[in-house]
């Protein structure tokens, strides 16, 4: 199956703008079903139910690629290939890990403080491109990630909202920390599967090799813990699924098919880009519907996050200290 030819600005950006939404979203959405409601639900089936759902869509798409006759067939010659089912095994363990650790954080900081200390995934980014995809950055673009680092930690300064008892703002944190490691390696890797000079699978084989073991290790993950095994085996799988939790997996569904949409299409750091749109969406979400207080050295963090993702959003030529990229570099993009 040949790799997806190139595709307009315009898809570009309508990809970008829906992922950027949801992204938003979802945090508020997953910061309300674990704030509000008498009974908690497992989040770890969550996980697994948005990994079943993106691998049953997947195979929707790559039907749609093939015509449904000749579906099975490919799928023997393409997806069950064990040395690119290992690759793909790696970056599935990464994103389990860190959309486990997105629901713990959520459960511990509020939406808006999530999603600009998340937006840490920047420099953590930028040095997997550097070292796996071998694009460096120019002078000004190292800057500006410092700069991002530096608002994010303002950021996290932030005492306006109340934290209940049951919450831990260090637990948050360090689910951040992980997620933000785990989404940085995850999300390069992949690309640098997805677009290796020598491979042109398709992206849809490429998700269902994903999901497959992405499916496997989430429902693993599940049963890992003594008290999911009892409240499941007690109360159900789907214990405490209101409509606002499934709002939060058809989210997770459909904002993570955008996001290899989005990573084939552009990369991981034009991706975070979007992402950064989203959190500010998320602040102002987080103002109307949880009564967030912004305080000063908040509002300045947001600010510094913002002049930073201008100033990395700047075309290479317009400063002298950035180099030519030479033509293996050119070829990578
Ligand atoms: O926070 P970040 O942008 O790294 O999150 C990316 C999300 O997209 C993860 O939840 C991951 O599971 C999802 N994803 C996906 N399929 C891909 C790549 C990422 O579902 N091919």
């Amino acid at each position: 199956m040949a790799n997806d030819g190139p595709v307009s600005v315009l898809f570009k950006l309508y990809c970008l703008g829906v992922m950027a939404t949801i992204t938003a979203s979802y945090s508020v959405a997953v910061r309300y079903t674990r704030t509000t409601g008498q009974a908690q639900y497992v989040s770890a089936t969550a996980v697994f139910t948005a990994e079943l759902i993106k691998l049953l869509l997947s195979f929707c798409m790559m039907a749609k690629e093939t015509g449904l006759r000749r579906l099975g067939s490919s799928i023997v010659e393409h997806v069950f290939i064990p040395k690119e089912l290992l690759k793909l095994c790696v970056v599935s363990v990464l994103y389990a890990l860190q959309n486990n650790m997105t629901f713990m954080a959520l459960s511990n900081l509020d939406a808006a403080t999530f999603q600009l200390t998340y937006q840490l995934k920047m420099p953590c980014t930028a040095l997997c491109s550097v070292y796996f995809l071998r694009r460096p950055l120019s002078a000004r673009q190292w800057i500006s990630v410092m700069v991002l680092s530096a608002g994010a930690s303002l950021v996290q300064w932030k005492p306006a909202e109340v934290t209940p008892g049951a919450q831990n703002a260090l637990v948050g944190f360090g689910a951040v920390i992980v997620a933000v490691l785990c989404s940085g390696l995850a999300g390069v890797y992949f690309e640098k599967v997805l677009k290796s000079p020598h491979m042109t699978t398709s992206l849809w084989v490429r998700n269902i090799q994903l999901y497959l073991s992405g499916t496997l290790i989430t429902f693993t993950v599940v049963f890992m813990w003594e008290a999911n095994r009892t409240m499941i085996l007690e109360k159900g799988f789907y214990f405490a699924y209101t409509p606002w939790v499934w709002l939060v997996v058809g989210l997770a569904s459909v904002g993570g098919m955008y996001a290899s949409v989005v990573i084939k299409h552009t990369d991981n750091i034009v991706k975070n880009f979007a992402s950064v749109a989203a959190s500010l969406i998320a602040t102002v979400a987080s103002v109307l519907l949880f009564g967030l207080h912004i305080n000063l050295i908040f509002a300045f963090g947001a600010l510094l996050v913002c002049a930073s993702i201008c100033l990395y959003a700047l075309p290479k030529n317009t400063c002298k200290l950035s180099r030519p990229a030479s033509d293996e570099e050119e070829s990578m993009v």
